[in-house]
C-alpha cells in the first residue's frame, strides 16, 4: 500500500498509468489527482472475497443468503465503528450512491419536489436530479468560526420553504473534507422537521475515512427525529477503493419507507453486483485493519501536500486540511485577479497535474480546485510543488 518515499514521481506515475485505472488513463496528465479513486489499492481480504465469489461461480443474480449477510455485516460495522444500531433487514443493496439518491428522489420523497444541495457538492448531485425531472436548489455552505465549511441552516430552511423536500447531506463532505459533528446534524434535523414531508439523503460513503481520531456520526443515529427523515447511503467503495464492484447499501430508518420499499425493491436492488456484495461483506468484517492503515497513510498525505505547497500557502493558496476523505480543497482565489474560466485546464496546462475544477461543484466552488491525496506520497508532494510554482 505504501510507496517508496524516495521513488521518482515520474516512475511512479508511469507504473500507475500502465496499471490502467480511470484516474490514470482517463485524462492526459502527468499526475492524476482528479477523480476520487485511490492508488493505494484495496485490502487483500476484499480481493480474495471477490476472487472466491468468481471462483465459486457466484456470478448470477444476488442470492438471498448473501443479501442477508450484507445486511448483517453492514449492521456490525455501524455498531462497532459508529455506535449505531442498524436493523439488518432494513439494509438494501444498490449499485451505487447515485442509484440510492435516485430511489430516494423518485420513490421516497414527495413527487416532483426540488432537491436541496449544499454547495460545493459532489458534482453529479447538481446534475443528476435534473435528469430525473427535479429542480436543484443549490445552497452555498458557510465558513464557521474555525474557518471550516459548515451547513448554512438558515439557507437550507429557506430552500425548504421554497419547496425543496430532499436535502442532500454529504458527510464526510466531498469536496471540503468536513466531518459534521453531532450538534450540527441535530440542528439540521430541527430545521428539516419544520417542513412537512422533507427528507434528508445522508450520503456517508466517505465515513470510513476520517482523520485525527475523529468518529463519524451517522445522521440517522443522532435522534429519532433524524432517523425519521433519513435515507442513508453507505458503501465500501471509498474506504476500500472498490467503486467498480458496484455495491452500495441503502439503510432505511423511517417506518413509512419500509412500507413503500417492497414496491421498489426489485428495480432498486437489481444493479447491485453479487461479487460486490461478497467484497463489501469481507471489507466490513475483515478489512478494518487494512482500512486503519490506509487512513493513517491518507492522513499523512495532508502533510505531504502541505510540504509541496509550502511556498504558496497563506499568500496564493488557502486551505484547511480535510477532517475526512482523501480530498483536499484548495482556494486559489488569492492567486488571481480574475479566476480563469476553466481552472482545471489552466492548472493542467501549466503543471501537468489533473485536478477537479471547483466550479464543477457549484458556483460556490469557483476559484477552488479539488486535489486527490490518494496517490503515492512523492506524487502528492510533487503535485503540491507544481501547483505552488504555477501560482507564482
Ligand atoms: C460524496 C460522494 N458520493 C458518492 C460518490 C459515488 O460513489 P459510488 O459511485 O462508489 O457509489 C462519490 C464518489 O466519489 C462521492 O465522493
Amino acid at each position: 500500500m505504501t510507496s517508496d518515499p524516495s521513488a521518482d514521481p515520474s516512475t511512479l506515475a508511469g507504473r500507475l498509468r500502465d496499471a490502467g485505472s480511470l484516474k490514470w488513463t482517463g485524462v492526459d496528465a502527468q499526475i492524476a489527482a482528479w477523480v476520487a479513486e485511490s492508488d493505494l489499492g484495496t485490502a487483500p481480504v476484499v480481493l480474495a472475497a471477490a476472487r472466491d465469489a468468481v471462483g465459486a461461480g457466484l456470478v448470477g443474480y444476488l442470492p438471498p443468503a448473501l443479501r442477508a449477510d450484507l445486511g448483517a455485516a453492514t449492521a456490525e460495522l455501524h455498531a462497532e465503528r459508529y455506535g449505531w444500531d442498524v436493523d439488518p433487514a432494513r439494509v438494501h443493496p444498490v449499485a451505487d450512491v447515485l442509484t440510492a439518491l435516485q430511489v430516494t428522489v423518485e420513490h421516497l420523497s414527495p413527487a416532483g419536489a426540488p432537491v436541496v444541495v449544499p454547495t460545493p457538492a459532489y458534482m453529479p448531485f447538481l446534475t443528476a436530479p435534473r435528469l430525473w425531472g427535479r429542480e436543484v436548489l443549490p445552497v452555498p455552505m458557510r465558513t464557521d468560526d474555525a474557518g471550516r465549511a459548515a451547513l448554512d441552516l438558515d439557507a437550507v430552511d429557506d430552500a425548504l420553504r421554497a419547496g425543496g423536500r430532499v436535502v442532500v447531506l454529504t458527510n464526510p463532505h466531498n469536496p471540503t473534507g468536513r466531518v459534521h459533528d453531532r450538534d450540527e446534524l441535530a440542528a439540521l434535523a430541527d430545521v428539516v422537521s419544520r417542513h412537512e414531508g422533507a427528507r434528508v439523503f445522508a450520503d456517508e460513503v466517505h465515513a470510513p475515512i476520517v482523520h485525527d481520531g475523529r468518529r463519524h456520526v451517522p445522521y440517522a443515529s443522532v435522534s429519532a427525529l433524524a432517523a425519521s427523515q433519513a435515507v442513508t447511503a453507505t458503501s465500501a467503495s471509498k474506504g476500500w477503493n472498490v467503486p467498480g464492484l458496484k455495491c452500495a447499501q441503502l439503510v432505511l430508518t423511517a417506518d413509512r419507507d419500509v412500507h413503500v420499499w417492497p414496491r421498489v425493491d426489485h428495480v432498486a436492488t437489481h444493479g447491485a453486483s453479487t461479487v460486490g456484495v461478497a467484497a463489501a461483506i469481507a471489507a466490513y468484517r475483515h478489512g478494518l485493519g487494512w482500512l486503519d492503515d490506509a487512513v493513517a497513510v491518507l492522513g499523512e498525505h495532508r502533510t505531504a501536500l502541505a510540504e509541496g505547497l509550502a511556498e504558496a500557502v497563506g499568500t496564493r493558496v488557502r486551505w484547511t486540511p480535510p477532517e475526512g476523505t482523501y480530498l483536499a480543497w484548495l482556494d486559489l482565489r488569492p492567486a488571481f485577479e480574475v479566476v480563469p474560466d476553466d481552472l482545471a485546464r489552466w492548472v493542467r496546462e501549466r503543471t501537468g497535474v489533473a485536478v477537479v475544477d471547483g466550479a464543477a461543484c457549484g458556483e460556490a466552488g469557483r476559484g477552488f480546485v479539488r486535489v486527490n491525496l490518494a496517490m503515492p506520497r512523492p506524487l502528492v508532494v510533487e503535485a503540491g510543488r507544481r501547483l505552488a510554482a504555477c501560482l507564482r
